[in-house]
């Protein structure tokens, strides 16, 4: 079994890859990913040297190079993760969202197309979607696999529109494809543009926690290594042509998250009960700002088995310590131009 995995350099794409190297030794794994500023091979230093595992630098808006790539690799899967992932870069830079999430996603699924040709037997194409095509809710409800797809930033459009693309090539010309849309990810090796790991390595730096607009916005959160537990589920028995929810009814506001985050940090950190919370400022909301993801997951737990390992307040606990341990990941990840983009998006706010 050759499986490219695309975006494995990224936060969730290198839990994936690590999953599947220490799950299936017997699996070659090849890591596709341009390494862009969310892009960092140290995410995957533990599994580097392993003999059946390969990293390629290459871009997947290159349709020409991923035609040579499929043409000389013959992948029997794909698990394509490689996206601009960031809401907020969304706002400032939509273009890249459509080029790398809409066009880089057809020209993968061109390759596979031409490389797998009518010898479909054991192959797979599986893309990884977010919760956020389905749009926002009110204080009711969660989303299903039958919730229409509403985006609201560009960066759901981005992603909506390439599930619509892998569901067409499905249809059409009879791609094998699976997709899963999950809520929120949160754990180690996520760049700290992020909700949790910024406030983190705010929270260190005792420098003020931007909340936007009254934090009362809600998201539904699940542990980055229960999502690559559940991509191994479904990429080895997903129904072709289905869609899965992934998430762990975990629905928490913004700012009780927060609150909770800074109880934990000032007892990892030794500081004074309430010390980490006094630096929580109220900033501009984001535009066009989401209220609330719920993700209704009982599909994939009644079909497929999969459930969430551990609870938000202990995988919580864990990545705090992570990035505690690993403070020179995090002092790496945040030098040069992260202090950039950190000016260029929080001044004025
Ligand atoms: P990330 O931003 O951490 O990683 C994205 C990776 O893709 C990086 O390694 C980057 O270098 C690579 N990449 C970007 N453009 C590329 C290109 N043109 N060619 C090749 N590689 C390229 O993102 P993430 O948070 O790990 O998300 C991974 C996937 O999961 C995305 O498709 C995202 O939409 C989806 N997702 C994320 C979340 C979440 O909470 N982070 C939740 C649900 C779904
Ligand atoms: P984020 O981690 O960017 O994920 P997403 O927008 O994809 O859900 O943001 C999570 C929530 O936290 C979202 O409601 C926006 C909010 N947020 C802040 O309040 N301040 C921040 O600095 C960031 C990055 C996010």
């Amino acid at each position: 079994m050759h499986i490219l995995i695309t975006g494995g350099a990224g936060f969730i794409g290198s839990h994936v890859v690590r999953h599947f190297l220490n799950s299936y030794p017997s699996y070659t794994i090849t890591n596709l990913d341009k390494l862009t500023y969310a892009g960092n091979l140290a995410n995957l230093r533990e599994v580097e040297r392993l003999p059946n595992y390969r990293f390629i630098k290459g871009d997947i808006t290159d349709g020409d190079f991923l035609m040579r790539l499929f043409e000389e690799q013959r992948f029997d899967g794909v698990i394509h993760l490689a996206a601009e992932s960031h809401v907020d870069r969304s706002i400032t830079n939509p273009t890249a969202f459509v080029v790398t999430n809409v066009l880089g996603t057809v020209n993968l699924l061109n390759a596979a197309k031409a490389s797998w040709g009518a010898n479909l037997e054991g192959k797979r194409f599986y893309h990884i979607s977010t919760d956020e095509v389905y749009g926002s809710l009110g204080s009711e409800g969660m989303f299903t696999e039958e919730t229409p797809y509403d985006p609201h930033s560009p960066y759901s459009a981005s992603k909506a529109s390439s599930d619509h693309f892998v569901r067409a090539w499905h249809d059409t010309f009879g791609l094998p494809v699976v997709i899963s849309n999950c809520s929120n990810n949160y754990g180690s090796f996520q760049f700290p543009e992020k909700l949790i790991p910024l406030f983190i390595n705010n929270i260190i730096q005792k420098k003020p926690l931007p909340v936007y607009g009254k934090g009362e916005n809600i998201r539904d959160w699940l542990w980055v290594v229960d999502h690559a537990q559940a991509i191994d589920v479904i990429y080895h028995q997903g129904k072709t042509g289905e869609t899965y929810n992934i998430g762990g009814h975990n629905e928490w506001s913004n700012i009780a998250l927060i609150q909770l985050l800074c109880r934990i940090m000032d007892t990892k950190l030794g500081r004074a009960a309430g010390e980490s919370e006094k630096l929580v400022t109220y900033v501009t909301d984001r535009a066009g700002h989401d209220l609330r993801y719920a993700i209704d997951s009982s599909k994939l737990q009644r079909e497929l088995g999969w459930v969430p390992s551990i609870t938000f307040e202990k995988g919580l606990e864990l990545t705090v310590e992570w990035y505690l341990t690993e403070s020179e990941w995090l002092s790496n990840v945040t030098s040069g131009s992260y202090q950039c983009y950190y000016e260029e998006m929080y001044r004025g706010r």
